[in-house]
């Protein structure tokens, strides 16, 4: 009989619960987004998520039970996520994973959300062949990783400005058009000319392959005022156009950091995970950029690669097995690394 271990996350706007086989089994996988709090502002406030994480967090919780049609007493572990993330977002599922812990005597598990991003594609494909290369893209974080082991990550690159789903979202806050923008622009940039627009790609002169797309909001944004008028409608051509041209300058730059650690690294397999990994563009690029090496690729569905509590429940088993457990003591640890080594491009 299959053992089962729940999952917590709340680290930005989605309170998040799980329950998930030793068996890879997901019995439940329940997500409360709190879009539509954070609308408003064009982006997370927060606080304000931290409060609706308080709300949200014991229906969740119950959702997620109920689905699984299991008890709190049929759990191994409980595995939350430590960081990175809001602080008062991620207070709120440490402080709820510590009550269930102290209330039923079971262990804690201390959960790194990157490395719950890139552990979903092995809860979704099982077997990868390692070394694996990781491009782990989401809202707060933008990471090129080699999988050497199972448990052993080596960062390659990193941005170091903002993230790829940080420019998405600025990009359509600039032009009115929403949140969270990433599915938007890639919804407009269907309609329009990629190359329209020439972006020019991040370049230092120390030679650094950082990524950073700080640059291409600021050159957007350039192109806006220049004339307002043009992007004040949604359905307008100039909207579509420079959708697509942003969009088509994020994909070639992180695509470029890929085909250079590829050459180095000679990885055995492909891996894309994080939010925007549900990017149309990126995933045609990605895909067939591992058919052109001959490389299998693993891209993780919408549903993993969004925030959720599966990927906290699929990483708190390799740390579980490891023998990796958490005491009361465990706060947000904002700054904690989701890799063992360093090798930069
Ligand atoms: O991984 P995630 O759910 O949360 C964080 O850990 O940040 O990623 C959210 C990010 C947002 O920036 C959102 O705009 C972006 O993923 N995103 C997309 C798409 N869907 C979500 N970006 C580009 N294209 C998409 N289709
Ligand atoms: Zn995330």
């Amino acid at each position: 009989m299959s053992r089962y271990l729940l999952a917590i996350e709340s680290s930005c706007d989605d309170s998040a619960v799980a329950v998930v086989g030793e068996d890879r089994k997901i019995l439940a996988n329940v997500v409360s987004s709190q879009t539509e709090a954070h609308r408003p502002y064009f982006g997370v406030v927060p606080e304000i998520a931290g409060r609706e994480h308080l709300k949200h967090m014991p229906l969740v919780y119950k959702e997620a039970l109920a689905q699984s049609g299991l008890t709190l007493d049929d759990m191994v572990a409980i595995a939350v996520t430590s960081g990175p993330g809001l602080v008062g977002s991620l207070m709120v599922g440490l402080n709820f994973a510590k009550g269930l812990a102290l209330a039923s005597g079971l262990p804690l598990i201390s959960v790194n959300h990157i490395r719950g991003h890139l552990r979903a594609l092995f809860l979704e494909y099982g077997e990868i062949p390692l070394p694996a290369l990781a491009l782990i893209v989401s809202g707060g974080h933008t990471h090129l990783l080699l999988v050497e082991r199972d448990d052993r990550l080596v960062l390659l690159t990193k941005t170091r400005d903002d993230s790829a789903g940080e420019a998405f979202d600025k990009l359509s806050k600039m032009m009115g058009l929403g949140f969270p923008g990433g599915p938007i622009i890639d919804r407009l940039a269907r309609r329009g000319d990629e190359n329209r627009h020439e972006f020019r790609l991040p370049r230092f002169s120390d030679g650094s392959k950082d990524y950073s797309f700080s640059g291409l909001k600021t050159a957007a944004l350039t192109l806006i005022q220049k004339d307002p008028a043009l992007y004040a409608n949604q359905d307008q051509t100039a909207v579509y156009d420079l959708a697509a041209s942003f969009q088509k300058a994020v994909v070639r730059h992180l695509m470029q950091r890929v085909k250079q650690a590829c050459t180095r690294e000679q990885p055995q397999s492909l891996l894309l995970g994080g939010g925007v990994a549900c990017n149309s563009s990126l995933r045609k690029t990605f895909e067939a950029y591992g058919n052109e090496l001959n490389l299998p690729v693993f891209l993780s569905s919408p549903k993993l690669s969004n925030d959720n509590a599966a990927m906290i429940g699929a990483e708190g088993w390799r740390l579980f097995h490891d023998g990796c457990f958490a005491d009361l003591s465990l706060s947000p640890d904002l700054s904690s690394y989701p890799f063992d080594d360093v090798r930069l491009l």
